[in-house]
């Protein structure tokens, strides 16, 4: 198999190449570099410069790489950005998905993996979410998710197609420091960054209906996340026809204010956190059932959140040293 990885040079989809090339895959990368960093891909891999909506060029690399399976990672990702940028969210993730799906459908690749989130479920009302519970997407980021969702399954039902949606859950972590995330637009990164700045953490709100106030997530480490895409990879390759929505998470729920008080533990800058207004949209509680991929696929996590965050700040250290030497 040979596998293009759509958003390869981006910080989840740099782990999937990683883990893919490692149980033995061959791999290509697509990737527009707009936030995609080109260090991040191994010099064995070949990488294509280009943009999901670019037919021609699809064609051509689906064609030249022989490529017999396509993991889509490809894609705007900001929250708050899609709010205020809602049309540029629907043209690069569901047109360019639709593009890219036209090309894979024509190439007749066999198997197809698509990124999506947990945005998809927006404010869910259970204490853990499983694949059946219903979406409603709060941002339009959510909602280009659903829609892509809604896409690979009619592209899988009416050509054949082996369609898998993972949800992601809150990603985090790195599986070595050079990989890791260099966004500062998640809870762990914006934490380090108030801590090496001097700075006291900021917890958006503590008077959410949860055991200490603080919002619960579920924590996934993206060296985990990028296994579970290994797994579900090897499972389209083998059941042709087959249509899978995975939640991909843990299965535990870790307040704001745990997160914290690990970040300052594992860091040694012991901060008390100051708590400021609710961030607007955000749910109190989002936790995966991770039962569906573990009793389908016997896969399930294996780091923890400490795992996590001890990786990260690795990875933070390599991307600020002057971070280190204060
Ligand atoms: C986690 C919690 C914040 C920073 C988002 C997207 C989701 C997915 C992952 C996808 C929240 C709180 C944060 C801080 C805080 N994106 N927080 N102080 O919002 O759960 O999920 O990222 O590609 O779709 O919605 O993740 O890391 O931003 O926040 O209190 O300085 O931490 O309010 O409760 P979120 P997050």
């Amino acid at each position: 198999m040979t596998w293009l990885i759509t958003g390869g040079a981006g910080y989840i989809g740099a782990h999937v190449v990683r883990a893919m090339t490692e149980a033995g895959e061959r791999t290509v990368v697509y990737d527009d570099l707009s936030t995609g960093v080109a260090e991040r891909v191994p010099a064995e891999v070949p990488l294509v410069r280009g943009s999901t909506l670019d037919a021609d060029l699809l064609a051509r690399t689906l064609a030249e790489h022989e490529i017999t399976g396509v993991v889509h990672l490809a894609a705007k990702k900001q929250v708050g950005e899609s709010v205020e940028r809602p049309l540029h969210y629907y043209h690069q993730n569901v047109e360019g998905l639709r593009v890219l799906l036209e090309a894979v459908t024509r190439a007749e690749v066999p198997s197809f993996l698509f990124s999506s989130s947990a945005a998809v479920y927006g404010m869910p009302d259970v204490d853990l979410v499983t694949e059946e519970t219903p979406c409603r997407p709060m941002s339009p980021y959510g909602e280009t998710k659903l829609i892509g969702e809604w896409l690979v399954r009619a592209a899988g039902r009416a050509t054949g197609l082996s369609t898998a949606s993972l949800r992601y859950f809150n990603v985090a972590g790195a599986a070595s420091p050079e990989l890791a995330d260099t966004g500062v637009s998640n809870l762990i990164p914006m934490v380090f960054e108030k801590l090496t700045e001097g700075a006291p953490p900021r917890i958006f709100g503590d008077d959410y209906a949860t055991p200490d106030g603080t919002c619960v997530r579920d924590y996934i480490h993206v060296a985990d996340l990028a296994e579970a895409h290994v797994t579900v990879a090897r499972a389209l390759e083998s059941s042709p026809g087959t249509d899978l929505t995975l939640n991909i998470g843990r299965g535990e729920g870790v307040s704001v204010r745990e997160m914290i008080d690990l970040v300052n533990a594992v860091t040694g800058y012991d901060r008390p956190p100051t708590v400021t207004p609710r961030r607007p949209g955000d749910p109190a509680r989002v936790v995966a059932s991770a039962d569906r991929i573990a009793t389908e696929l016997s896969w399930q996590a294996k780091y923890d959140v400490q795992d996590m965050i001890t990786s990260a700040w690795d990875g933070w250290l390599h991307h600020h040293p002057e971070a280190a030497r204060s």
